[in-house]
């Protein structure tokens, strides 16, 4: 256990303690979660995919929260102004942005929001663009409420993903596109945009009467020399014309506290979106939870140094996990990760059906990752590997992925 002092309390986290999440209802490693994903008898899979991390969040979090639980009367509770103002100053801090409380709704989740806002923006048989390969749910959400998916897919160029913008100055101009997502940074192919193409984004979007919806969620976890810019603080335009997603529940890894937050600038949108959320039943600045509300408080407020030493800790098994995939397996590369705690590998060049590459991984293995066809059909033969966890685990899966692959052999 470290005890170095840092910014005003003990460094008391060791990101490589081993945590035991059987058993606590853990989405990514209960076994009837794993048998339903990856299908019967893969319940002992090494859990590496949906993202969580395995690490314990910060203590000043935990103490907000035991703090609060002792009182032991949780009634209906009213959005906390410390939220909203742990939130500004996080942001401000950290990415020189200067929200307004005015501009702040919260939310469940943000999927749950992605839902809303779609409902709310566009009408059935509307379509919704999206940047495969991208975050499976944003397709779902399109689908589930009867829009219609328009992709624009990222293109490779010298071994670094970027937007395709032809195709986007094309796709943003069909009939009926009424609001394109926006991943930023980018899961899973772990993109920080940079404010140039974040700009010629925004500006085909607004041209073509594009809502943008930008999911920040990734905003805070971005590898030493990379810098996120927020979208809606590029321009005033920009503001206008968006409605972005933040949460520290990436972040800090309080993803089961379900508390996110929405950034509406525009007056009028803003009060469009209230009266729905009114009607939803959730009033009309949302709603979070009590528990997410102090959790993300406190991480926001006391918890940056703990953050500072955990992408310290990501970029270390980054390195890891990439210097021994592409070395142990030649022609598998591993894309430079910018931001996000999800790496992104191409394993085509071996020459196995993306079918297989994906048995490869579950029989031979016994390793769950995220499949890279999820994320759209130019995801094939990808896999995304969740690194936030202790690097023993990460060795163990590595060192499993690629006896698997060898035992396979190239075809
Ligand atoms: C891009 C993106 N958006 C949203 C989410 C989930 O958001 P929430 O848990 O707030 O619904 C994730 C989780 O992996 C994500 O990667």
């Amino acid at each position: 256990m470290n005890t170095e002092k840092n910014t005003g309390f003990e460094k008391d986290w060791d990101f490589n303690e081993i945590i035991d999440r059987k058993n606590t209802g853990s989405m990514k490693w209960e076994p009837k979660v794993l048998c339903t994903k990856f299908g019967k008898g893969r319940e002992d899979l090494l859990p590496l995919w949906v993202a969580d991390m395995d690490f314990k969040c910060p203590t000043p979090v935990r103490h907000a929260m035991e703090k609060r639980l002792a009182h032991q009367v949780y009634g209906y509770t009213i959005p906390d102004p410390d939220y909203d103002a742990a939130l500004i100053s996080w942001f401000l801090r950290r990415h020189q942005w200067d929200i307004k409380k005015d501009w702040i709704l919260t939310s469940p989740g943000i999927v749950p929001a992605t839902n809303y806002i779609i409902q709310r923006f566009s009408k059935p048989g509307d379509k919704i663009l999206i940047q495969t390969p991208v975050y499976y749910p944003f397709a779902q959400s399109i689908i589930g409420n009867g829009r219609t998916i328009v992709e624009n897919p990222l293109k490779i160029v010298n071994g670094r993903y970027e937007m395709n913008v032809d195709d986007l100055e094309k796709k943003t101009r069909y009939p009926r596109v009424k609001i394109a997502i926006l991943c930023s940074p980018h899961n899973p192919v772990g993109r920080v945009w940079t404010k140039e193409e974040l700009e010629r984004f925004g500006e085909i979007c607004i041209k073509n009467n594009v809502l943008v919806f930008a999911d920040e969620i990734h905003c805070d976890l971005i590898m030493p020399g990379y810098k996120h810019v927020c979208f809606q603080s590029i321009s005033k335009k920009f503001a206008d014309h968006s409605i972005s997603a933040n949460a520290a529940s990436k972040t800090f890894n309080l993803a089961g506290l379900q508390q996110s937050s929405l950034i509406i600038p525009n007056d009028r949108l803003r009060n469009e979106f209230s009266i729905y959320f009114e009607t939803l039943g959730v009033g009309p600045r949302g709603s979070g939870t009590l528990f997410g509300a102090i959790a993300a408080q406190a991480a926001y407020n006391e918890a940056e140094a703990w953050l500072d030493d955990l992408l310290l800790y990501l970029q270390d098994n980054f390195i890891y996990l990439k210097t021994m995939l592409e070395q142990e397996l030649p022609g598998v590369t591993v894309f430079n990760l910018e931001g996000t705690y999800l790496a992104w590998a191409d394993f085509n060049s071996l020459g196995l059906s993306p079918e297989k590459i994906v048995q490869v991984i579950e029989d031979g293995a016994k390793v769950a990752l995220d499949h890279g066809d999820w994320f759209g059909k130019n995801g094939a033969g990808f896999e995304r590997f969740n690194i936030a966890c202790p690097r023993l685990i990460l060795e163990k899966a590595v060192k499993a992925v690629v006896a698997a692959f060898k035992k396979v052999g190239r075809h």
